[in-house]
C-alpha cells in the first residue's frame, strides 16, 4: 500500500470514498485528460493546492455541470479535502495528491481549463526560498497554454512581497490582462467560501490581495 492510502486508511476516510475522489496521475501517461478524468466534455476548473478543501466542495456542489479537480501535496490535507467531499453531492470533483510545476502542467492538455484557481500559495517568505514559489515567469508561460480562449486565473495572496512579484510576473506576459485596474482587489473572490488560510491570515491582520487574470493566447 503506498503512503498516501496508508494516510487515509489511519484518518478513516472509506475506502469507497478514496477510490471515488482520488486520481492517480502516473495512470494517464503523457495526458491527464479530463474527458477520461471526468468522463463528459464539461468545462473544468483546478484548483492548486486545495488545502483542507473547503472551496473546491462549495463550488462543485453549485456547480454540478462544471468539473473541479484538485491538486494538493500534502498526504494530511488530502485526507481532511475527502472529509469536506461528499460522493453524491461533489460527484463532480477529482483529487490528485502531487506537486503541481511545469512537469505536472506539461500532463494537462492544452487549451483545457477554464479556470485556475490558486488561494494562498506557499509564500516562502525568505529571499533564499522565493525559488521554490509557485509562481515565476516559467510557470506562467506554460499555464496560458492550459487555459482556454478567455479562461481565467484566480490569485490571492497575504504575502505582500509575493503579491508585488505574482503581479510583476503576469504584467510582464502579453497572454494575461488583469481584471483589476490596480492589479488586484481586496474584496474575496467567494466571501460565503472562506478558506482556511484566509481566515487565518485575516484573523492576523493579514488582509490578502485578490488577483484576476483573462488569458488572450489565441
Ligand atoms: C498556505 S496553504 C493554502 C491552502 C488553501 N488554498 C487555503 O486557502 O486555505 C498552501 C497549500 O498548497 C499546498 N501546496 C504547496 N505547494 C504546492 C504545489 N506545488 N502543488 C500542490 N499543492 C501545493 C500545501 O500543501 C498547502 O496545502
Amino acid at each position: 500500500m503506498d503512503k498516501l492510502h496508508k494516510v487515509l486508511n489511519n484518518k478513516n476516510i472509506p475506502q469507497l470514498k478514496q477510490r471515488f475522489f482520488l486520481v492517480d496521475s502516473q495512470n494517464y501517461g503523457k495526458s491527464l485528460s479530463f474527458k477520461d478524468i471526468f468522463d463528459n466534455q464539461n468545462q473544468s476548473v483546478l484548483e492548486i493546492g486545495c488545502g483542507r478543501g473547503e472551496l473546491i466542495s462549495g463550488m462543485s456542489e453549485a456547480n454540478p455541470q462544471t468539473n473541479y479537480l484538485g491538486v494538493e501535496l500534502s498526504l494530511k490535507r488530502i485526507a481532511s479535502i475527502l472529509r469536506n467531499l461528499d460522493i453524491n453531492q461533489n460527484s463532480n470533483v477529482r483529487i490528485i495528491n502531487s506537486k503541481v510545476d511545469i512537469n505536472f502542467l506539461s500532463l494537462i492538455p492544452d487549451f483545457s481549463l477554464q479556470k485556475v484557481i490558486i488561494l494562498h500559495p506557499d509564500p516562502w517568505p525568505k529571499k533564499k526560498h522565493h525559488k521554490n514559489r509557485l509562481i515565476n515567469q516559467t510557470f506562467l508561460e506554460m499555464l496560458s497554454n492550459k487555459l482556454t480562449g478567455s479562461g481565467q486565473v484566480l490569485i490571492s495572496t497575504d504575502d505582500h512581497n509575493y503579491a508585488q512579484v505574482i503581479m510583476e510576473c503576469f504584467a510582464a506576459n502579453d497572454q494575461y490582462k488583469s481584471q483589476y485596474e490596480h492589479g488586484f482587489t481586496r474584496a474575496p473572490f467567494w466571501p460565503e467560501l472562506p478558506t482556511h488560510f484566509e481566515v487565518k491570515m485575516i484573523k492576523k491582520g493579514f488582509y490578502p490581495y485578490y488577483m484576476k487574470y483573462l488569458v488572450f493566447n489565441h
